[in-house]
């Protein structure tokens, strides 16, 4: 294992598809990405929780994780993520995006899709395993914290929240600082904030946070 790989989350590398270094999981490809030797590329510019790993922030995935992912989309990060952790349980309410997830789950036995509103968590309550390890979300609406807050009574005490904040979610003429700023006053009622990371150059105006249950 090189230097620069210590960081990442067990199950994802630093492979070379041919222009360097990038991020890697094993499995089958899902969206036309480069694959070499079994690995295929987790392109940060696609994916917030890619460049959140690119930015360095500990996101707690590990082989044996579980994992809930609020805004799966058509499943383009959280293939990534079912194929480097455990049990990944994946919310996504668009049913054409969700269509699409269910084709990435057809070769995923860990990968459950699940289409749900994530601001409902009572729906899906009886179906995901309480005490899950990581929480990612990336729902992209407004409310983004209130979704991660709702969300919490998932997550096992010793947990992690990954969050993307995307300013423009929330108010596309504010200052996204100022968005930031609510978003962080908003998680605190669950959460205990513990990095955050601009996602520049990945993605604009977004804020990646890490967080675990107060
Ligand atoms: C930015 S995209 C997610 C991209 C995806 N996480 C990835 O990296 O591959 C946001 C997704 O959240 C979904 N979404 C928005 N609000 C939602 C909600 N309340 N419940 C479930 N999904 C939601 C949208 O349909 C969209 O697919």
């Amino acid at each position: 294992m090189s230097d620069d790989e210590l960081d990442l989350p067990a199950g994802v590398a630093r492979r070379d598809f041919g222009d360097g270094p990038a991020l890697a999981t094993r499995g089958e490809p899902v969206y036309g990405e480069p694959t070499a030797d079994g690995w295929r590329r987790w392109d940060p510019h696609r994916s917030k929780l890619g460049a959140t790993i690119e930015k360095g922030l500990d996101t707690g995935l590990a082989a044996d994780a579980s994992v809930l992912y609020l805004g799966a989309a058509n499943g383009t990060t959280v293939s990534h993520v079912a194929d480097a952790a455990g049990p990944t349980y994946a919310v996504e309410f668009a049913p054409r995006s969700a269509r699409d997830l269910l084709d990435v789950a057809e070769d995923r036995p860990t990968l459950f899709p699940l289409l749900k509103d994530a601001r409902k968590p009572e729906t899906y309550a009886h179906v995901v395993e309480s005490g899950v390890d990581v929480l990612v979300q990336d729902v992209a609406t407004r409310g983004q914290a209130r979704v991660a807050v709702e969300n919490a009574r998932f997550l096992a005490d010793d947990g992690r929240l990954v969050l993307a904040v995307k300013a423009r979610s929330e108010d596309v003429t504010a200052d996204p600082e100022d968005v930031f700023a609510d978003a962080l006053d908003d998680l605190r009622e669950a959460y205990e904030v513990v990095a955050r990371e601009r996602l520049e150059p990945y993605h604009d105006d977004h804020l990646a946070v890490v967080a675990i249950p107060r």
